[in-house]
C-alpha cells in the first residue's frame, strides 16, 4: 500500500491532498479572497496567505482521510510552473514534512499534474491521447504518450484562454478571477448577438491578444452612444466572447486530432470548468467519434489531488527527488 501526500501552491489555492493507492481520499482547497479588490493574483500577497494556510489545510487534508501522519509513505508538491513566493511555501513544507517524517520527497510539474488528474477516476484516456490545457497562465494542446511522457503540440504566443477570459472580465467591470462569472452570464445570452474575430496563425498554436483588443474597442465604441451599453447586454457580450474562446480553442484541438489521427481528447485545467467548453467539446466529441475526457469539477482548477495522484505514479518509478530542489517558476510539461 502506498500513501501519498500531496501538496499544491503554485498561485492562490493553497491545497493538500492525500491518495493511497491510487485512489484520491482527500483534497482540502483553501482559496484567498485577499485578491479580490486587485483585480489580479498579487504575489507578495498570495505567498503570506500560502504560509498562514499550508498547516491547517494538511492537518485537515489528513485528518479527512482518517489516516495518521506517520502512515504517510511520500510527500509530492508542485515545483513549478507558477509564483515564486507560492511555491516556495509549498516546497518548503514538503522537504520539511519529508526530512522529518524520514520519507522520499516528490517533484511534480503543475501542468503535468493537471493533465493526470484524467488519472483519478474512470473511465480513463488510453496513451496516446492528446489534451487541451487551459489554465490562466497557460493553453497548450499536448501529446501525452505515457505518465510522464508529453510532447508539446501547440501553445499560446501570446495570453492563456484564462488570461482572455479575466481580462474580458476585467474590461467589463467584473472582479477577479472573471472566467466562472463570464460562463455564468453566458448561460442567459445569445453567442451569436456579436461577432469577435477569429486569428489567423498557422499551426497548431493559439493567439488571444487580439481578441482582447477587439473586444475593448468594441466596448469603447459602443459605450460612445450608450453609456449603459455594458450593463444592457452584459449576458450577450459574455455569450458571443466565451463562443469565440472556445470556437478558437476547439478548432485547433479538432486540427490537431486530425493530423495525428488521436481519438482520445482530453482538456484540464481551471477554464476546463467552462459549461461552454464543456458542452462543445461533448458535441464535437459525438460528430466526430472522439472518446472524450472531461475532468469532474473540482479537478480542473488548482487542486492537490492532482499533484498527489501525479506523485503516486512516481513513486510506483521510485522517481525521487533530492532535499537540494528548488522551485521552477517556469517549467515546460515535455
Ligand atoms: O488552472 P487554474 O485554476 O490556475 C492556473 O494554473 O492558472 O486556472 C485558473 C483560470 C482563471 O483564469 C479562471 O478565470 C479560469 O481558470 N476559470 C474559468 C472558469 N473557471 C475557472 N474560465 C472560464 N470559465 C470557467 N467556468
Ligand atoms: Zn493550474
Amino acid at each position: 500500500m502506498a500513501i501519498i501526500l500531496g501538496i499544491e501552491s503554485t498561485c492562490d489555492e493553497t491545497s493538500a491532498s492525500i491518495c493511497i493507492d491510487g485512489k484520491i481520499h482527500s483534497n482540502i482547497i483553501a482559496n484567498q479572497t485577499v485578491h479580490e479588490k486587485f483585480g489580479g493574483v498579487v504575489p507578495e500577497l498570495a505567498s503570506r496567505v500560502h504560509q498562514q494556510n499550508i498547516i491547517p489545510t494538511v492537518d485537515a487534508a489528513i485528518a479527512d482521510a482518517k489516516i495518521h501522519k506517520n502512515e504517510i509513505d511520500a510527500v509530492a508538491f508542485s515545483r513549478g510552473p507558477g509564483l515564486l513566493g507560492s511555491l516556495l511555501v509549498g516546497t518548503s513544507f514538503a522537504k520539511a514534512f519529508a526530512l522529518a517524517m524520514n520519507i522520499p520527497l516528490i517533484e511534480v510539474n503543475h501542468m503535468q499534474a493537471h493533465i493526470l488528474a484524467h488519472f483519478i477516476d474512470d473511465p480513463k484516456p488510453s496513451f496516446p491521447f492528446l489534451c487541451l490545457t487551459v489554465s490562466g497562465g497557460h493553453t497548450q494542446i499536448v501529446r501525452v504518450n505515457d505518465y510522464f511522457e508529453m510532447e508539446l503540440v501547440g501553445q499560446t504566443l501570446d495570453d492563456a484562454a484564462g488570461e482572455a477570459f479575466d481580462k474580458t472580465a476585467k474590461i467589463l467591470g467584473l472582479p477577479y478571477p472573471g472566467g466562472p462569472l463570464i460562463d455564468r452570464h453566458a448561460k442567459t445570452g445569445n453567442p451569436h448577438a456579436f461577432q469577435f474575430p477569429e486569428p489567423k496563425i498557422e499551426g497548431f498554436d493559439f493567439s488571444f491578444s487580439g481578441l482582447k483588443t477587439s473586444i475593448l474597442y468594441f466596448v469603447q465604441r459602443n459605450e460612445k452612444s450608450d453609456p449603459d451599453f455594458i450593463t444592457r447586454n452584459l449576458d450577450d457580450i459574455c455569450a458571443s466572447v466565451q463562443h469565440r474562446i472556445v470556437s478558437i480553442l476547439l478548432n485547433k484541438l479538432e486540427a490537431a486530432a486530425k493530423e495525428t489521427g488521436i481519438r482520445d481528447i482530453a482538456i484540464a485545467g481551471g477554464v476546463s470548468a467552462n459549461s461552454g467548453l464543456r458542452a462543445y467539446l461533448e458535441q464535437r466529441g459525438k460528430e466526430l467519434g472522439w472518446n472524450v475526457f472531461i475532468p469532474k469539477f473540482e479537478y480542473c482548477t488548482d487542486n492537490a489531488a492532482m499533484v498527489s495522484i501525479a506523485g503516486f505514479h512516481k513513486f510506483l518509478k521510485k522517481d525521487f527527488t533530492s532535499q537540494d530542489v528548488s522551485p521552477l517558476t517556469r517549467w515546460t510539461v515535455a
